[in-house]
């Protein structure tokens, strides 16, 4: 494993984390992986499973039969105990449950190690809110990509409404879930959202996503230079 082979792209939702880091992989022909998605697919796995999250040690009972699978590639698959929920895990109200699941620290470290399973000596484009401060902290490469909160439920909508997901749901209520989410996820104990020291800054407020996707290629090139002197 090397994981300074890591290109770690860390955000609140809707900073564009995903199309960048999809985009920045194809530039430089990197491996792709979503965090988000592993913590998504376990949220609503184990909500189906129990009715709800709030029996902690009822959920870390279930990891012990968790088989997760990623098989990357285009179609970004997200497989538990075999049953395929790439699709299903996009639905608004799995946000909450990812969310939700994520402060469990017994959860995060299920992930983490699955994580760790899936870089080997191929460069990786990782996404998440933790990638470049506690998963990856060695990354070649830490970009954290940020935009107000308004454009970035925007965004999160426009996405929603793209996919027939909107299911009734307002711009006024993705942008309140939205900020509920951010404010869980910046406060939790265990690897809050927040920017590493040495990640370079990028808000994507004004800026078109081939802009952002060269700035981070360009960054990458930079720091591959750096380290190789
Ligand atoms: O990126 P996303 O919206 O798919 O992430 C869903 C939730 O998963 C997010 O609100 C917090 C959690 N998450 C996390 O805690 N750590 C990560 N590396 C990725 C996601």
């Amino acid at each position: 494993m090397n994981f300074s082979q890591v290109i770690a792209i860390d955000g609140p939702s809707g900073s564009g984390k995903s199309t960048i880091a999809r985009l920045v992989a194809q530039k430089v022909s990197a491996i792709y992986v979503d965090t988000g998605a592993m913590f998504r697919a376990l949220g609503y796995f184990c909500h189906q499973e129990l009715g709800s999250l709030s029996a902690t040690d009822q959920v870390i009972n279930i990891l012990d039969r968790v088989k997760i699978e990623y098989p990357g590639g285009d179609q970004r698959l997200i497989l538990i105990n075999g049953e395929d929920l790439t699709q299903t895990i996009r639905q608004h109200h799995v946000s909450a449950l990812a969310s939700e699941i994520s402060l469990i620290p017994a959860v995060r470290e299920f992930l983490l190690t699955f994580q760790h399973t899936l870089v080997d000596d191929h460069l990786c484009v990782m996404e998440g809110r933790d990638i470049g401060t506690v998963g990856f902290p060695h990354s070649l490469c830490k970009i954290f990509l940020t935009a107000s909160a308004e454009v970035r439920a925007q965004r999160r909508y426009n996405q929603l409404e793209a996919k027939g997901e909107l299911k009734g749901v307002n711009l006024k209520q993705v942008l309140q879930d939205m900020e509920e989410r951010d404010h869980r996820d910046s406060h939790r104990v265990e690897a809050p959202l927040r920017r590493a020291e040495d990640a370079k800054l990028i808000d994507s407020e004004n800026m078109s996503i081939e802009q952002v996707s060269d700035m981070v290629v360009e960054y990458y090139r930079q720091r591959v230079k750096e380290t190789s002197r």
